[in-house]
């Protein structure tokens, strides 16, 4: 009898696997996990053809400096390939002590702790901290792991409309006094490229006495003194408690880290299970990192010809009179409005060698279809107007 009913649960487990609808359909048109043969820099070739890659989060172009692939080979080289374990046991080197106490220099906090993945970080960034009977206030477009970390906490959630100081007042004020409140908000929002109204937001957070948590994964490397993110340049740093985010965005490696105060990342460092339990960011991702790093202060090149690049662009898609979702920064969205319109367009910038992303309800909202592009300090003059005529091409096609 027990037997039998184990056997069908697996079976109905099983059909779930064959016969979802939308896995079905994902597979028949094919829009994601499309494999690149080959890359150099902002190229990629892909089913043979030469494209330009337009959705990539290497923001600073970092992931083919010569500085950063060599600090990663001679990471390998001097520490093998893996630490095989955790932090908390048998994983921790001198080069996470290292990488870990530049980057709270650089952000100006006195600590922080790295893991294996920014999607580890933030996660553990809510989840370490809230706990069953504390209220955690998130705007409504956060990334998918804050909302896998807060319910990971069972911690109450409570979503305020996207970047709307006011409805995140008006929902707090209802909470008692006493109720421990963490407030969760992204630096610059991955698909729709809006900064966070983050003066606004903390000082709700310092009314309230709420714990402030930034996820800088698109900030960081983009925006302030030298990159330093959008704490820092909404001048606000010192009141955020946690900023976490990415290595594998503007620094160009994998990985993920949290900064804060030492209290706060001393606690984090014995409370994530996501980083307990988890092997700690590889050698060559730590060495290639450190030099980004390095690079990011030393090369401010990078970062000028980003935003001059940004703004280029921005003003060719708004000459062809596309809707880039009020976007400020160099995560450009070109809001459609329909799945079939989204496919079209796509199909016809890859027609013409480039590379974008699509990004359908229910990621984004609905109404607010969108083909999901990123500029970097990679693209060329030529790239640039490569990608214009290709603008002008899908634009076309709608
Ligand atoms: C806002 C945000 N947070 C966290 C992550 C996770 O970072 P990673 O890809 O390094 O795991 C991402 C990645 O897309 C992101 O956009």
């Amino acid at each position: 009898m027990a037997l039998t009913l184990l056997n069908w649960k697996k079976k109905a487990i099983l059909e779930r696997c064959h016969d979802d609808y939308a896995t079905k359909m994902l597979l028949k048109y094919k829009p994601f996990y499309h494999t690149m043969e080959a890359q150099q820099g902002a190229h990629v070739r892909l089913h043979g053809e030469e494209m330009i890659m337009l959705a990539s989060n290497d923001y600073l172009g970092l992931s083919f400096h010569p500085k950063v692939i060599e600090a990663g080979r001679a990471a390998m080289l001097q520490w093998g390939s893996s630490t095989t374990g955790a932090r908390i046991s048998n994983g921790s080197r001198a080069y996470h002590v290292e990488l870990e106490e530049k980057l709270a220099a650089f952000l100006n906090r006195e600590a922080s702790f790295v893991s294996a993945a920014g999607y580890i970080s933030c996660l553990s960034s809510v989840a370490a901290f809230a706990q069953k009977g504390d209220v955690v206030f998130a705007d409504k477009n956060i990334h998918s792991c804050i909302w896998d970390g807060i319910r990971l906490s069972m911690a109450t959630v409570e979503r305020f409309s996207h970047n709307n100081p006011e409805d995140l007042r008006s929902l707090i004020k209802t909470v008692p006094h006493g109720t421990p409140k963490l407030i969760v908000v992204e630096g610059v929002y991955s698909m729709e490229g809006h900064i966070v109204p983050l003066g606004e937001i903390a000082a709700i957070a310092d009314e309230f006495g709420a714990f402030l948590v930034v996820d800088d994964a698109h900030g960081f490397g983009v925006l302030g003194r030298q990159g330093r993110g959008t704490a820092d340049h909404l001048h606000v740093n010192d009141q955020v408690d946690v900023l976490c985010g990415s290595l594998s965005k503007s620094l160009g490696s994998t990985g993920g880290f949290v900064a804060a105060s030492r209290k706060v990342i001393d606690f984090l460092r014995f409370n994530s299970k996501q980083t307990i339990f988890s092997a700690a960011i590889s050698p060559s991702q730590a060495g290639c990192a450190l030099a980004a790093l390095d690079v990011i202060q030393q090369e401010p090149q990078h970062l000028e010809r980003l935003w001059r690049n940004v703004r280029h662009y921005r003003a060719m898609l708004k000459g062809l009179g596309l809707d880039t979702w009020d976007s400020e920064t160099p995560a450009l969205p070109i809001v459609l409005g329909s799945k079939e319109l989204v496919y079209r367009f796509w199909q016809a910038l890859l027609e013409k060698g480039v590379f974008t992303v699509m990004s359908i309800a229910p990621a984004v909202p609905p109404g607010k279809d969108l083909v999901r592009t990123a500029i970097s300090a990679l693209h060329s003059d030529d790239d640039l107007d490569r990608i214009a005529d290709a603008m002008a091409y899908a634009v076309k096609k709608l």
